[in-house]
């Protein structure tokens, strides 16, 4: 008896995604942390959901991507996979977890594959992970790579300001694109850097360049939910588009909710039993 589910709808793959960018045609993605948010967006057509580890900010409210853990992104991804039919699920590799110890990397990849059911993991950095990426790959883990503005780095940086504006770490950024693209990596994010470096990234390597503050030549583009729906509001880069204010409808939801309460105006007879 087949356990595969019957269904008309296309998955996206790594393949798809390649296709993609030899046609011409942009590749959307954006974050995900939970089933009913996953659930919309797949329903509404994203490519790739990327289980960030920008739930350390925006669903548990650190400062910083590194304080979450291997188990917090395998519960957040877990619940994602559940709700998700058509887009391509990848999830971030915690701070900790495959920085230096190759093995570590395997094991924690292979924790994600095998408990979330999502289909790729993404690491953040070039030539200095080389062995893990290296080693992922090579147990048939899809690997997204990260450069540029890599936030589990961000006390070696000291600021969220855009990188690769020198020559030196403009020439590093795209040495360490060849190389995720040597390795095998299926795709890279390139985070806060110069437009122009971004769209020489996004010719150079034949696989799909993910932008986020890096401009319009590129093969897609990414950006954190909570960011674009206008739900967290006091982060405002120049890259971030808002496209609702969802902040705003939610209060004024519950403030009527409770006005509503208080006044005895809910529930009525009607919502009763
Ligand atoms: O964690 C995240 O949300 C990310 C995106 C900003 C690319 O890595």
């Amino acid at each position: 008896m087949s356990v595969h589910q019957s269904s008309n709808i296309k998955r996206v793959t790594t393949h798809i995604l390649q296709e993609m960018k030899m046609r011409g045609e942009k590749i959307s993605m954006l974050t995900a942390y939970d089933y009913s948010m996953a659930g919309i967006i797949d329903a509404a057509g994203i490519d790739i959901i990327l289980v960030g580890d920008s739930a350390s900010n925006v669903m548990a409210g650190h400062e910083t991507t590194l304080p979450i853990t291997l188990d917090q992104m395998i519960y957040h991804a877990t619940s994602v996979v559940r709700a998700v039919k058509r887009a391509f699920v990848v999830v971030d590799i915690p701070f900790g977890s495959y920085q230096g110890n190759s093995s570590e990397a395997l094991r924690s990849a292979i924790r994600i594959m095998k408990e979330s059911g999502a289909h790729a993991i993404k690491v953040e950095g070039g030539a200095e992970i080389k062995e893990s990426v290296i080693r992922i790959l090579s147990a048939g883990v899809p690997v997204m790579g990260h450069l540029g503005l890599t936030p589990q780095s961000i006390y070696k940086f000291g600021t969220y300001t855009v990188r690769a504006k020198e020559e030196a770490e403009a020439k590093k950024l795209l040495e360490d694109a060849k190389l995720l693209e040597e390795c095998g990596c299926f795709a890279i994010v390139l985070e806060k850097i110069p437009a122009s470096l971004a769209k020489k990234v996004a010719e150079t390597v034949q696989i799909p360049v993910i932008g986020i503050g890096a401009g319009g030549y590129v093969d897609g583009q990414v950006l954190v939910i909570h960011d674009m729906l206008g739900i967290t509001q006091e982060f405002k880069p120049r890259f971030l588009r808002q496209y609702a204010d969802l902040q705003s409808i939610m209060t004024k939801a519950v403030q009527d909710y409770i006005k509503d309460v208080k006044d005895r105006e809910f529930p009525t007879e009607s919502e009763s039993y």
